[in-house]
């Protein structure tokens, strides 16, 4: 097996199992597929320097090795907070809105994507796998090539990749997809976001993508393919029947008293996350049912994320004025409707958390994946499981059609998502669990590494004929 050089913007250091860890669908994902490769998990460490050195802070633990170097402010000003989250994410999740189109921003992502390229290259040997991730490195890859890397070097984007008229409001967007094209492969989460790359392809570079998405460019074969990501579905078992999870469950069950309903929504706190629109969605649904309200609970776990970014701040006040206003509108002296949490917990106590929820909340407006969905119905019990209601917007719809599947955008919908969810009948939660478990099983965190691993390779991918233009 050729050893990976994982290179992603942060790095999170494996913990041991309770612990309260890593929170986001890259670093649990990533933690899992280290754990059985031999390999060395490179990025940022999340630190400050006054002057960038290029220092690796080299670790082991939990059979993983990570390679970590500081950045200066300005870089994390500039290229984090600024091109990475006030860019490119508000535009990659269609929100053009928020999006903020500042030079200074560019200069610092090409700036620091320099950094991480010279600070890599001396781990890599000649046969390692390298594997880039994520929005915040796209032109990682060119930036190895010029510096001589011979390697196969992948990138996955865990993202979505937005239609291409929204993606041409990007200045310098020609020279951001051409960088690219100096990877093996280009992974994406679904086939919707995997189209809207091959779409700017060919419209907007004129390039011929053929049938596999092997991309012909400047002589050089690119494959750009969907490879949906999953949670390492066996470690979440073993944390969900984790005495801890059963205690969560307990303590969480006992305070909710009689046969009060819980819905559950665990979420950073991300305006792509849907999280004002899911409460006016409650909302309505405690205003439209008042004979019910009082048995039903929403639970919504959101810990702060990125809290630079204005448009961070500004959600978080939204949401603390929202929940107040929903409480103070509907609570009674035994009952509050909404108990939100700015919090994050070990895995072993969420896994309780989901387990003890009637129904799994995840609403959002865009999302490239979503493995909150994924671990809600991983934590369920078989015998008496509870419904999970999606929104089609989230990469995972397409895997996850027995789902209710609703329009976060809309209130009505989402509440009688609610109430059709609450009424379901035992027969047919057990019907639509068992099909989702299936694949929530099946199409887990190693079957996505190995997938991805065999293709940057060079194997599983013989057809070349092209598609028409
Ligand atoms: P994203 O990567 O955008 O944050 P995902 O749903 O794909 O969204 O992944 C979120 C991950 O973070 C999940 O594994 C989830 O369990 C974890 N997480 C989210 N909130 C918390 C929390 N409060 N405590 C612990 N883990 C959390
Ligand atoms: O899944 C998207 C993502 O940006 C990951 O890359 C990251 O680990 C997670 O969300 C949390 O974001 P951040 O690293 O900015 O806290």
């Amino acid at each position: 097996m050729s050893r990976l050089i994982v290179v992603s913007n942060r790095v999170s250091v494996p913990q041991a199992m309770g612990a309260a860890g890593a929170q986001g669908g890259l670093a649990v994902a990533l933690g899992a597929a280290l754990r059985e490769n031999r390999g060395i998990w490179f990025g940022w460490s999340g630190k400050e320097t006054d002057s960038f050195t290029g220092h690796l802070d080299m670790q082991r633990n939990f059979g993983v090795t990570t390679a970590t170097i500081d950045l200066e402010p300005q870089d994390v000003d500039e290229y984090y907070n600024g091109y990475a989250n006030r860019t490119l994410w508000p535009l990659f999740h269609y929100r053009i809105d928020l999006t903020e189109y500042d030079r200074s921003f560019g200069e610092s992502y090409v700036r620091v994507n320099q950094r991480f390229a010279e600070s890599v290259i001396p781990l890599i040997e000649p046969e390692d796998l390298v594997w880039v991730h994520d929005y915040h490195l796209l032109p990682l890859g060119s930036m190895l090539r010029e510096k001589g890397v011979t390697n196969r070097i992948g990138l996955f984007l865990h993202i979505p990749w937005p239609p291409t008229r929204l993606f041409v409001s990007l200045p310098n967007h020609e020279q951001l997809v051409a960088s690219m094209l100096h990877y093996d492969l280009i992974g994406f989460q679904t086939e919707e976001w995997l189209d809207s790359f091959i779409h700017y392809i060919k419209k907007e570079m004129g390039l011929k993508v053929a049938k596999d998405g092997t991309i012909e460019y400047q002589s050089r074969r690119i494959v750009a393919r969907a490879f949906p990501i999953g949670i390492d579905y066996d470690e979440f078992l073993e944390a969900s029947r984790s005495a801890d999870a059963i205690g969560a469950y307990d303590r969480l069950k006992n305070s909710l008293g009689g046969n009060r309903k819980m819905l559950i929504g665990v979420d950073r706190l991300d305006y792509s996350k849907g999280l004002g629109e899911r409460f006016d969605s409650f909302d309505r649904f405690l205003t439209d049912n008042p004979d019910m309200a009082k048995d039903v609970v929403l639970l919504q776990i959101a810990p702060p994320s990125r809290g630079d970014v204005s448009s961070y701040q500004l959600i978080r006040h939204d949401l603390e004025r929202k929940a107040g206003h929903i409480n103070g509108a509907h609570a009674d002296v035994a009952w509050v409707p909404i108990r939100y949490v700015n919090r994050g917990y070990p895995r072993s106590e969420l896994a309780g958390f989901y387990r003890a929820a009637d129904i799994g909340l995840v609403t959002p407006l865009r999302d490239g994946m979503n493995l909150v969905a994924k671990e809600y119905v991983a934590a369920q019990d078989e015998e008496d499981p509870g419904v999970l209601i999606l929104s089609r917007f989230a990469g995972a719809a397409p895997q996850m059609q027995d789902a209710v599947l609703v329009n976060p955008h809309s209130p009505e919908e989402v509440s009688d998502a609610i109430k059709q969810a609450l009424a379901m009948p035992l027969e047919e939660r057990r019907r639509r669990h068992q099909a989702l478990l299936a694949s929530v099983r099946d199409e887990d965190v190693v079957r996505w590494r190995e997938h991805f691993v065999e293709a940057l390779q060079g194997k599983g991918a013989d057809d070349h004929s092209t598609a028409g233009n």
